[in-house]
C-alpha cells in the first residue's frame, strides 16, 4: 500500500493538530523508498494514460457543474469534510450517502489514481456539486522534492483533473502535510492554495469506523475534517456520521466554500 510505515512516520510527527511544517525524517530506511522520482519526461506516461481515458468519454459531454452556493459560515454551523487518496473502489459509496443527505464535500485527489475504471467518479463529483483538489501525482512529502519534481507533482494531476472533468481546481492538499517555503512558491506559482485540516480522524492508523465516526462527530463549526474514502472503515462510518452531523444542525460545504476568497500559495487548517 501507499500509505505505509513512511506515512505512519510522517503523520506521527504531525499528529493531529493539522502542522503545517514538518521535518520529514531522513537516514532511516523509509523515506527514500517513499520518494518517488518522477522521469523528467513524464509526458508520455501521462499521453498514454489520456489516451486510454479517451475513448470511454469520446463524444461525452463534460459534466455540468451546479453553482458554488453563497453560504454564510458565520450564522451557519459549516463543516468541511475532505476525503483524500482517491479515487478509490469505495469512492462511490461515499457519494451516494452524499447524495442522500444532500451533503457537499471535497476530495483531494491522487493523479494516479486517476484511471479509466475511478474517472467516472470524478465527473460524478463534479456533477453532484463536491469540489476537487490536487493531491499530488503519487503522494510524495512534497518538501521533500526538487523543484522541478514538485512542480510535475501538480501539474500532471492538475492537468489530468482538467482533462476528466474540465475543471481547474484552485486547491490542493500537501501530502502528511509536508509543506514549506518552496512548496508555498510552487503552489502559488500554480494558482493552488493549500488546504490542510483542523480535525484529524486517524482513519489510516485505526481501521475502526467507531473510532473515525467519534473523531469526526466531535467537528465545531468552521473546521475542516479530514479522512480518506479509500479505507473502508471510514467509508462505513459515514452513514452514521452524517445523521450526527444533521441533527447537530451543522450544513456541509465544500472547502472554497468554507473559505471564500482564497489565496494562492497560502496554508488553510480551517474557516477561522
Ligand atoms: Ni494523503
Amino acid at each position: 500500500m501507499r500509505l505505509g510505515l513512511a506515512t505512519a512516520l510522517l503523520l506521527a510527527v504531525t499528529g493531529c493538530s493539522g502542522v503545517t511544517t514538518i521535518a520529514v525524517p531522513r537516514g532511516g530506511g523509509a523515506p527514500a523508498r517513499m520518494l518517488p522520482q518522477l522521469p523528467p519526461m513524464d509526458r508520455t506516461v501521462l499521453g498514454s494514460r489520456l489516451a486510454a481515458a479517451q475513448p470511454e468519454w469520446a463524444g461525452r459531454a463534460l459534466p455540468l457543474v451546479p453553482p458554488r452556493r453563497m453560504v454564510n459560515c458565520r450564522r451557519a454551523k459549516c463543516v468541511a469534510l475532505t476525503f483524500d487518496d482517491g479515487p478509490g473502489d469505495e469512492t462511490g459509496k461515499v457519494l451516494d450517502v452524499l447524495a442522500r443527505h444532500h451533503a457537499r464535500a471535497t476530495f483531494f485527489l491522487i493523479g494516479q489514481m486517476i484511471t479509466q475504471r475511478s474517472a467516472p467518479f470524478l465527473r460524478r463529483m463534479v456533477s453532484e456539486g463536491h469540489e476537487i483538489g490536487n493531491h499530488s501525482w503519487d503522494h510524495p512529502p512534497l518538501s521533500t522534492l526538487p523543484k522541478g519534481v514538485l512542480r510535475r507533482q501538480l501539474v500532471r494531476t492538475e492537468d489530468l483533473i482538467r482533462h476528466v472533468t474540465g475543471i481547474r481546481t484552485p486547491i490542493m492538499r500537501p501530502p502528511y502535510g509536508a509543506t514549506d517555503q518552496k512548496v508555498e512558491a510552487e503552489t502559488r506559482r500554480e494558482g493552488l492554495s493549500q488546504i490542510l485540516w483542523s480535525v484529524d480522524t486517524l482513519d489510516w492508523r485505526d481501521r475502526n469506523s467507531e473510532k473515525v465516526l467519534a473523531r469526526a462527530s466531535s467537528v465545531k463549526p468552521g473546521e475542516i475534517v479530514l479522512m480518506h474514502d479509500i479505507h473502508p472503515t471510514t467509508v462505513q462510518a459515514v452513514p452514521r456520521l452524517l445523521s450526527k452531523l444533521d441533527s447537530k444542525g451543522f450544513t456541509y460545504v465544500t472547502v472554497s466554500e468554507l473559505l471564500g476568497r482564497l489565496t494562492p500559495g497560502k496554508r488553510y487548517a480551517d474557516g477561522h
